[in-house]
């Protein structure tokens, strides 16, 4: 990973973030896009700070009260202990180059345009691409009691950000990676996307993201036999239920029974479970067209 320019796409928080935070220890150059709302103009303030601080430490897990309560349920025999964040490193004194932010929006085409000139002009290549961007909404596509039908508008939108927005950082990641001197394996660069188990386990309510991240899916070969002729490899991964922001706004009550649900090991995924893969996917020069799911065995039920 050292030395690679590495663009993360919706990079500001959640697993995102903790591949910024994960490929920066490894030396990589990050640099964060995410929208102007977002906290990417914080995070690079504080870089030294929170890239020195353990890999989930967006969420403090010392005071989740999910994993106190499962920590604490002696009674049960089967339970698991749920381990803290796999430190990279503990060294607190890590000097690592902050990461750039750019603020776009990925379904904006002169915002991308803009973000991949300045990247060309401050960084001279990209290595790697990995999209984290994503949004979700929760509608049945009917309703028979209240008699209201899905909003068209929230459907095109979800497919828009994830969908179109995703393939629109690609192209122009690969008018980038085009310019790459080949490696000693031909290879210009990587390219990750974020789908998710709802592409194959879509449950009541998930249509339009069940349909977004089935994209992702059916996109990814295309995409590793169009970009072959470059030497640009192309993999997604597809994760089951983890314990980023988004989730930490759910009652803990709620969060204990979808952790109970994982096979093994028996909790939400951590943010850097997701940023080990992509690591792994970066490095292994063999892994294409292929889609990981990484869910604990998970299988959601509709
Ligand atoms: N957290 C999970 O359990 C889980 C499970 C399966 C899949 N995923 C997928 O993983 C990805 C990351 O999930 P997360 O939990 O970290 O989500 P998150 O909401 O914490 O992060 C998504 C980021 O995308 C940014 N974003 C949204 N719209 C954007 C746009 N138009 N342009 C630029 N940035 C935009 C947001 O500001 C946010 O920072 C998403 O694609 C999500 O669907 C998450």
């Amino acid at each position: 990973m050292s030395g690679l320019v590495t663009l993360i796409t919706g990079g500001a928080t959640g697993l995102g973030l903790a591949c910024a935070k994960h490929f920066s220890r490894l030396g990589a150059r990050v640099i964060i896009c995410d929208l102007p709302s977002s906290k990417g103009s914080d995070i690079v303030k504080q870089w030294s700070s929170i890239v020195s601080s353990p890999l989930n430490s967006e969420l403090d897990e010392s005071d989740d009260p999910l994993t106190s309560l499962l920590n604490e349920r002696k009674d049960d025999k089967n339970n698991v202990k749920i381990p803290l964040s796999n430190n990279l490193s503990t060294d607190q004194n890590i000097q690592l180059e902050p990461p750039t932010f750019l603020s776009a929006d990925v379904t904006n085409e002169e915002q991308i345009q803009a973000m991949f000139n300045q990247i060309k002009q401050q960084y001279e290549r990209l290595d790697v691409l990995l999209n984290c961007v994503g949004i979700g909404v929760a509608i049945r596509t009917y309703n028979i009691n209240k008699r209201s039908m899905h909003s068209f508008d929230e459907f095109k939108k979800l497919l828009n950000v994830n969908v179109s927005g995703t393939f629109n950082a690609i192209r122009w990641a690969c008018h980038l990676m085009a310019d790459n001197k080949p490696n000693s394996q031909g290879q210009r660069g990587v390219i990750i996307n974020t789908a998710s188990i709802a592409a194959y386990e879509g449950q009541i309510g998930q249509v339009a993201y069940a349909a977004s991240k089935g994209a992702l899916v059916s996109m990814t070969l295309p995409l590793a036999r169009d970009l072959s002729n470059m030497g640009i490899r192309v993999c997604a991964i597809a994760p089951g239920v983890f314990y980023t922001p988004m989730l930490a706004a759910l009652p803990v009550r709620v969060r204990l029974l979808l952790g109970n649900m994982v096979p093994f090991p028996k909790r939400l995924g951590q943010p850097d479970d997701f940023a080990r893969l992509a690591h792994m996917i970066v490095e292994n020069p063999y892994l294409n067209g292929e889609v990981i799911r990484l869910d604990g065995a998970l299988r959601m039920p509709p």
